[in-house]
C-alpha cells in the first residue's frame, strides 16, 4: 500500500516486508519506509533515507511489544534536525582530528562539522543520503539490502566507494547488519549504526537504570574535543569499568560530560564476538551486541536536551537513549598504532554486527 501521509504506522503482524512512501526530499526524490516483520512478530521499520531504523518493536518478558529505539514519526523531522537517530554513519563514523589525514603523502581535508573536528562522515554523511533499497525474505528472516555509491571527493574523501549494507531481522529476534565496501583509491572507511536504544521503550524515561556490560578492559582516552590522545587506559577501579554489569547511571556523575568513549574490545580477532549486553530490569528486555569490529563507542545520550520531539510527541531528554556504535577507533587515520581503517583497491571492507533481543 502506498501512503502519502508519512505516518510511522506499526506493521500488520504478518511475517514479511511491506513498503510505503515515507516522504519527499527537498530535491523531489521519494524516500520509502519498509516494515519488516519476523515470524515472532518482532517489527523493524527502516527507511532508505540514511538507512535509518525508525522503529524496532521487541517483546518484554510478557510478550508485550515496545519500540526500543529513539526516532521520529515523519521524514521531515529527520531532514530538519536529527542527532543521527538510527542512521548508518560513514564514510568515517566518529571523529577525525581537525578534519585532516594523510595517505601516501597526500593530505586530505574533510568538513569540520563538530567544533574543530570531522564527525560521522561530514556535513552530508551516509545518514543523509538516499540509498537504493531491495527487500528480501528467506529462511533466516526478512531484510533490506541498501546500496550507495559515495563518489570520489565526497565530503573530501578519496575514491569512489561502493557500499552495501544489509539489515536482517532474523527469526531469532536479531537485527543483524552487514556492511561491505569497495574502493578505487585508498581511503579510510569506518561505517557503523547509530541507533539510540531505550529498552524500557523510547520516550519512557531515561536509560540510567539499565544495566550494561562491555567486554573491554581498556578504552581510548580522549582530549576535551573527544579526540584520542593515543593512550589505551585500563578501566580497572574506575567508573569506566563495565566488565561486570553496572547500571549506566551508577557512576555517570564521576565521568566528565557522561559516557562518550570508545571501548577497546578484548580478544579482538575480526571474528564475531560478544561486545556488550544491556538488561532492563522492569520489562526484562535484554539486548546483546556482537561484532567483528575492534571497538564500540558507548554514548549515553549526553547531548540530548529535550529539543528533539520524537515519536508520539515525546521529548527526548538527556540520557533518553544510549548508543553502542561498533566501530574502529576514533581518529584512526592519524594513529598508525591503532588497527588500520584504510581500504585499498581490490580489497573488501567487511563489518558484521548483531543486536540480539530477548526477555526474562
Ligand atoms: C558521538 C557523540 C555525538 C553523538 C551524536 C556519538 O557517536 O560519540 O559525541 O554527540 O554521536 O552526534
Amino acid at each position: 500500500m502506498l501512503c502519502s501521509c508519512g505516518n510511522n504506522k506499526p506493521g500488520t503482524g504478518k511475517p514479511g516486508v511491506t513498503k510505503e512512501l515515507f516522504g519527499k526530499l527537498p530535491d523531489g526524490r521519494s524516500a520509502d519506509i519498509y516494515t519488516l516483520v519476523n515470524n515472532h512478530g518482532m517489527i523493524a521499520r527502516i527507511t532508505n533515507y540514511g538507512g535509518i531504523v525508525t522503529s524496532l518493536m521487541t517483546p518484554d518478558k510478557n510478550g508485550k511489544l515496545a519500540d526500543v529505539v529513539l526516532g521520529y514519526d515523519r521524514l521531515e523531522d529527520y531532514l530538519k534536525d536529527s542527532p543521527y537517530f538510527g542512521a548508518i554513519v560513514g564514510r568515517y563514523g566518529n571523529r577525525i582530528a581537525g578534519g585532516k589525514f594523510s595517505l601516501d603523502g597526500v593530505e586530505y581535508t574533510l568538513a569540520r562539522n563538530n567544533g574543530p573536528n570531522h564527525l560521522h562522515g561530514g556535513i552530508r554523511g551516509f545518514d543523509k543520503v538516499l540509498w537504493d533499497a531491495e527487500s528480501f525474505q528467506n529462511e533466516t528472516g526478512v531484510g533490506l539490502k541498501l546500496t550507495y555509491l559515495s563518489k570520489d571527493g565526497e565530503e573530501g574523501y578519496p575514491g569512489n566507494l561502493r557500499v552495501t549494507v544489509i539489515y536482517n531481522l532474523t527469526n531469532k529476534n536479531e537485527l543483524s547488519i552487514s556492511y561491505e565496501a569497495e574502493t578505487d583509491k585508498a581511503t579510510p572507511v569506518n561505517i557503523t549504526h547509530h541507533g539510540y536504544f531505550n529498552l524500557a521503550g523510547a520516550g519512557n524515561g531515561d536509560i540510567l537504570g539499565q544495566e550494561l556490560t562491555i567486554n573491554a578492559g581498556r578504552y581510548t582516552v580522549v582530549d576535551n574535543t573527544l579526540i584520542p590522545t593515543g593512550e589505551l587506559r585500563d578501566v580497572k577501579n574506575t567508573p569506566m569499568d563495565f566488565l561486570s554489569p553496572h547500571k549506566i547511571g551508577e557512576r555517570i556523575g564521576q565521568v566528565d560530560g557522561g559516557y562518550d568513549h570508545n571501548y577497546v574490545l578484548d580478544n579482538w580477532d575480526g571474528t564475531l564476538h560478544m561486545a556488550a549486553i544491556v538488561d532492563e530490569p522492569v520489562s526484562g528486555r535484554m539486548m546483546e551486541v556482537l561484532t567483528t569490529e575492534p571497538g564500540v563507542q558507548f554514548y549515553s545520550g549526553n547531548f540530548l536536551n529535550g529539543s528533539n520531539i520524537g515519536k508520539g510527541g515525546k521529548a527526548y531528554q538527556k540520557h533518553a537513549g544510549f548508543c553502542l556504535e561498533t566501530q574502529h577507533f576514533p581518529d584512526s587515520p592519524n594513529h598508525p598504532d591503532f588497527p588500520s581503517v584504510i581500504l585499498l583497491p581490490g580489497k573488501k571492507y567487511h563489518h558484521f554486527t548483531v543486536y540480539r533481543f530477548s526477555a526474562k
